[in-house]
């Protein structure tokens, strides 16, 4: 160990509890590698603090020895934002270990909660008061609170409650210098100067470490519909989208466009999934209506089904007959992306357009890579409702790392050249971590990056919160 490591390790174990430091090399391994595998890191040490104080202690030594520090939540994101650099210099501090809920107010449609409670603990505590928390990820019993407002977090709901920033009321957060901002207020209203509460969510760990937040709750949906609705193409699913808009308003909640072979590598690689439609469909719709009142939704689905058919917008649909068949459906969804990566090596991309310009834009970039990745299979599916679709490209699983790993470049600018010419984004959810710094450089205006380089420059003068993510790397001495 180089004599500054164990100096800095020597002078970190007298600021801080022994027990806040996880020792253990085979705990450690699992938090130095994000979930991609895309990257692997060192680290100085990895801390577990056990309640807000500690954190500050930890950042304020933190930013008096110019320390990078790499918050860590439940390690599901995708960009690698949550995983340390090579140079094993950094400190990972995990919330793993702030995980109480501290209020739920049902009265207040509001409850507070810890950074490191897992989204289906939040989820629990609010069903528990009969209340309601509606983000939604497959990544819910294991990814963290904090990482959702964090990542600014999408999932399956957007189309009706927005994102994490959305549902969120106010955070209690650390700064880097340890100071700790406190603003847990339940208030629907509060027009008191900037949006900080805002402006650390989706901040990704660069602006300080979330400890807890407070969020909005709605009434438990007493009625929920949900069909499966084959389609033969994305103008016709974005048609779909504007029809029941207007036959069931704000009720519908999820409009998840899914193509015959995302359907078919569910089938293939996920256990207790299934089809309900019969016949070839080239796309898929898997959509949901709920309500907070006993409504007969399953009819006004239906009927506004049968009108679309009738109007050739729908070639074929099955209404969910109970919710053993849904939770099957929401399974088949949710897995679309492990039954990728079980089927082989892939190339993601997270793009949303205007839901108006979904369709050209998805026939321009599938005619780019029919032309330019001929091993490669589009796989596109996700959040149509929100114009967002994950636009991943499947290799043969004989198809070495290496040769993909080529092909990546040239195939992100591409696609990702094509989103902006339709007026798109290249991270519609996932965030920017450390795999999409560059292009945030690319598409962002001059005065866009000046504008968040001055807000990092201002509330982390050292640098030291999430080096190199988000934003191009800032040096830490
Ligand atoms: P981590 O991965 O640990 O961290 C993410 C970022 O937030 C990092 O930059 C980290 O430094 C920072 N961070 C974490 N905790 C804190 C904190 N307390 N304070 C400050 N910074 C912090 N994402 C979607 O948006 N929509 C989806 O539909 C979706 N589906 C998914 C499905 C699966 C199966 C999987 C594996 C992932 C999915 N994700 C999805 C991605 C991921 O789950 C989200 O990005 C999630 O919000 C990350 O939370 P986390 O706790 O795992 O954060
Ligand atoms: C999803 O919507 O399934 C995720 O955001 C995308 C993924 O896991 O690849
Ligand atoms: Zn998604």
């Amino acid at each position: 160990m180089p004599r500054s490591e164990s100096s800095l390790l020597s002078s970190l174990r007298a600021a801080i509890p022994a027990a806040v430091l996880l020792e253990d090399d085979a705990a450690i391994a699992p938090l130095l590698t994000d979930h991609r595998r895309l990257y692997q890191g060192r680290a100085l040490a990895v801390a577990l603090p056990r309640s807000t104080e500690e954190v500050s202690t930890l950042l304020a030594w933190c930013n008096v020895q110019r320390v990078g520090v790499v918050p860590q939540g439940g390690n599901t994101s995708y960009c690698g934002g949550a995983t340390p650099d090579e140079s094993g210099t950094q400190l990972v501090v995990c919330l793993a270990r702030m995980r109480r809920i501290r209020t739920v107010d049902a009265a207040n449609f509001s409850m507070t909660v810890e950074a490191g409670c897992t989204l289906a603990e939040v989820q629990q505590a609010a069903a528990a008061a009969e209340r309601y928390f509606p983000l939604e990820l497959g990544s819910a019993g294991s990814c963290q609170i904090g990482g959702n407002l964090a990542t600014n977090a999408g999932g399956l709901n957007v189309l009706r409650f927005g994102m994490a920033r959305a549902l969120t009321l106010g955070i209690e957060a650390v700064l880097a210098d340890g100071r700790v901002y406190t603003h847990l207020r339940a208030l629907r209203k509060d027009n008191t100067g900037y949006d900080l509460t805002g402006l650390m969510i989706g901040s990704e760990g660069t602006l300080g470490i979330l400890t807890a937040a407070t969020l909005k709750l709605w009434p438990q949906p007493r009625s929920t519909a949900t069909a499966f609705v084959a389609v033969s193409d994305v103008a016709a699913a974005v048609a779909l989208l504007a029809w029941l808009r207007e036959a069931a308003g704000e009720r519908i909640n999820s409009f998840e466009l899914l193509p015959r072979n995302a359907v078919e590598l569910a089938l293939r690689h996920i256990e207790g999934v299934a089809n309900p439609l019969t016949g070839n469909h080239d796309w898929y719709v898997l959509c949901e209506l709920s309500s907070f009142a006993d409504e007969a939704l399953d009819e006004l689905l239906e009927a506004a089904l049968a009108d679309a058919s009738a109007a050739g917008l729908v070639q074929d649909a099955a209404l969910c007959t109970g919710e053993r068949q849904r939770a099957q459906l929401w399974r088949l969804r949710e897995n679309v992306p492990e039954a990728q990566r079980r089927a082989g090596p892939s190339l993601k991309h997270d793009i949303s357009v205007p839901i108006a310009a979904l369709s050209e834009f998805v026939a321009a970039a599938s005619d780019w890579v029919r032309l330019h990745v001929p091993a490669g299979t589009l796989v596109a599916y996700g959040h149509a409702g929100d114009g967002n679709l994950h636009f991943n490209i499947s290799f043969p699983k004989e198809m070495q790392a290496t040769q993909v790993a080529e092909l990546e470049p040239i195939v992100r600018r591409a696609i990702h050249d094509l989103v902006a010419a339709h007026g798109g984004s290249f991270s519609a959810e996932h965030g920017i971590g450390r795999l999409k710094v560059g292009a945030l450089e690319r598409y962002s205006s001059p005065v866009t990056l000046a504008m968040m380089r001055e807000i990092k420059r201002a509330l982390d003068p050292n640098g030291i919160m999430n080096p190199g993510k988000l934003l191009a790397a800032a040096s830490t001495s």
